[in-house]
């Protein structure tokens, strides 16, 4: 399907290919739906233990899906990992120095090596050294590139794991998940102490998390278990949605969380638990609907336009946002106080902004929960709950993707960043 084509979509179908969640119980219900006889049952107490309508385990109802999971277990998966650096791949002064270290020094070969033998019992693991510096130094052009390095190692891999510092991780996965196009797996991980003590060969650094870490990363990726899911980010035995996840504390080893969601699973030892699914899995079985219009194999680096971040707080002036509009900036996205809130001097600015053409994305700087800040007729869109810094790429993308366009601009934003179930009847796509 053409990115002309897919605009012409109702936003609220196009939510659904990135709806975030699906709970175990509503993927049964899912099920049951699909399986029932189709004679309506009134509501009530079951007449029996056996037809109560709660099952253990369910399955998601895609054959590319289910193909791609029962192949994994007939031969020995290809997973590519790429390292572009991080605390994972840090050297400390000495063993016991979690914080004392530079990252971005170990090789991602020398890394994969230390797991053998036992890795490659699991999958046939190749590397690409895509970079090595610490998260924050990564350019949007090199995010551009990271997306298309991917996708060639899904060209002949199964799967694919990026490992990258965690500072903006959130960013890699996210980006990632709005511009890979493939439904294989891509597992984002890395880790809150360094790997090394000494030099990129020394002994490991007590209490490493690296290791275990791009152990279950492969681990997950060679299992198919997230196929269709789009990117996921692993950390601490937890696996989480790109879009949802965020980096919480700035040290703690479970650092990452998804508020008010909570994990898509974990894996405690051999075992890969699956929680739930992100609503693309839906569209598994018909792919031009799973992927996303953002491909970035037809996009120019220098397409990407500037957008950035302007944060609310008591009495914030309006002179940052009229600086990025005169320095030609084409987004906005205000992190704002509460529901969106921003302060005068900042809503005066963006007045201004709006006349020079910069589009606006509404978010808050509350970490959670809905927003109430867009603008029907204003170039003002709703971010919802997605924070700033995610907003703001997927903002870039759509400006790309449509450049000057409100209408279809507000549709990108407002459909792949707010997505949300229908539970209207089918046919209205009114909730
Ligand atoms: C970085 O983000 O590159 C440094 C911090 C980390 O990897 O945890």
């Amino acid at each position: 399907m053409s990115l002309d084509q897919r605009r012409l979509l109702p936003a609220r179908r196009i939510a659904t290919l990135t709806a975030p969640v699906v709970t175990a119980a509503l993927a049964a219900a899912a099920v049951l739906a699909i399986t029932s006889t189709g004679v309506d049952e009134p509501d009530g107490p079951p007449s029996g233990a056996a037809t109560g309508g709660v099952i253990a385990a369910t399955e998601i109802q895609s054959v590319a899906y289910q193909t791609a999971v029962a192949q994994a277990k007939t031969k020995k998966p290809k997973v590519t990992v790429i390292g572009t650096g991080g605390t994972i791949a840090g050297v400390a002064t000495s063993r016991s120095s979690f914080t004392n270290y530079r990252a971005g020094q170990i090789p991602i070969d020398r890394m994969v090596a230390q797991l053998q033998p036992e890795i490659g019992e699991v999958a046939e693991v190749s590397t690409v050294q895509f970079g090595n510096k610490g998260s924050g130094g990564y350019t949007i052009a090199e995010f551009h590139a990271l997306t298309l390095a991917v996708e060639q190692a899904l060209q002949t891999s199964d799967a694919v794991v990026v490992t990258s510092g965690t500072d903006t991780m959130e960013e890699f996965a996210y980006w990632l998940d709005l511009t890979v196009q493939s439904r294989k797996p891509v597992v984002m991980t890395g880790a809150m102490r360094p790997w090394a003590a000494g030099t990129v060969d020394g002994p490991q650094v007590i209490g490493a998390d690296g290791p275990a870490n791009l152990y279950n990363s492969i681990v997950l990726a060679a299992s198919q278990s997230t196929y269709c899911y789009g990117t996921v980010l692993m950390l601490n035995d937890e696996f989480h949605t790109a879009r949802d996840v965020t980096k919480s504390n700035t040290t703690r080893m479970d650092t990452f969380q998804t508020r008010e969601l909570g994990v898509l699973g974990w894996i405690d030892g051999s075992e890969i638990k699956v929680g739930r699914a992100p609503s693309r899995v839906a569209d598994c079985d018909q792919k031009n609907r799973w992927l996303t219009p953002f491909r970035l194999s037809d996009v120019k680096v220098e397409s990407l336009p500037r957008v950035e971040v302007v944060y609310n707080y008591q009495q914030a002036g309006g002179e940052a946002i009229t600086a990025f509009a005169d320095a030609g900036v084409k987004g906005i996205v205000t992190a704002g106080t509460g529901a969106g809130g921003i302060s005068s001097a900042q809503s005066a600015a963006r007045s201004g902004a709006i006349a020079k053409g910069v589009f606006f994305v509404s978010t808050s700087r509350v970490g959670s929960g809905s927003i109430s800040g867009g603008s029907s007729t204003a170039p003002i869109f709703d971010g919802d709950d997605l924070l700033p810094q995610k907003a703001r790429l997927l903002l870039m993308l759509s400006l790309a993707a449509a450049p000057g366009d409100a209408v279809k601009v507000r549709q990108l934003v407002e459909s792949l960043g707010n997505p949300e179930w229908n539970t209207a009847p089918p046919g209205n796509p009114q909730n």
